[in-house]
């Protein structure tokens, strides 16, 4: 595990192959496997293939979004808060195991912030993306994860970039 974790990076770069389905239903299985604060499961998954909205998407907010106009795989987490009062922890873990089980396949995957950040000054990223995606009003949403086979390199971790001094004895 600790070798997976030192190799997994984001990757914004993505070659112009979509995904087999298979390997797609396979990575989101694993993301429903996540345990979930009293066994809630708050989540909902809502993905795109199609360009047209995936552009939209990639104009959720002013940065850190654009890169995802030519991610060939884009996944909206989104939950019901009426089901856990924590989803935030729910839906993080979920995108952790998910991001994770991709790199282990070789799929690349980058987060998206979405929840706390604006479209423009009267829309949030939030209910942008519900409009783009067509997801009921009272539904919130923590990210956007793109996925794809990378097109870039990213160098793994070494032991000597974990910060150790962040584990306090007392
Ligand atoms: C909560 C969270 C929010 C993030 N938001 C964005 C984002 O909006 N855009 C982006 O390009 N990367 C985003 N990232 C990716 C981080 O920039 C990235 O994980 C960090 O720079 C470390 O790089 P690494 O993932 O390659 O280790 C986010 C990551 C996390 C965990």
């Amino acid at each position: 595990m600790k070798e997976l974790l030192k190799s997994r990076r984001s990757i914004r770069k993505y070659k112009d192959t979509k995904i087999d389905r298979e390997v797609i239903n396979h990575i989101l299985q694993c993301g429903l496997l996540s345990p979930t604060s009293r066994n809630s499961k708050p989540w909902e998954i809502y993905l795109t293939e199609d360009k047209e909205k995936i552009e939209k998407l990639s104009r959720s907010k002013d940065s850190g979004s654009a890169f995802i106009k030519d991610a060939p795989l884009v996944v909206v987490l989104a939950a019901d808060p009426d089901r856990s009062g924590v989803w935030i922890e729910d839906l993080s873990i979920m995108a952790t195991i998910m991001h994770l089980e991709a790199h282990q396949l070789g799929i690349g995957s980058c987060w998206v912030q979405i929840r706390g950040r604006d479209h423009s000054p009267s829309l949030s990223a939030e209910d942008y993306i519900k409009e783009v995606m067509d997801i009921a009003e009272n539904r919130k949403i923590l990210c956007l994860i793109s996925f794809g086979i990378p097109d870039e390199e990213k160098k793994s971790y070494t032991d000597e970039d974990i910060l150790s001094d962040r584990i306090i004895w007392r």
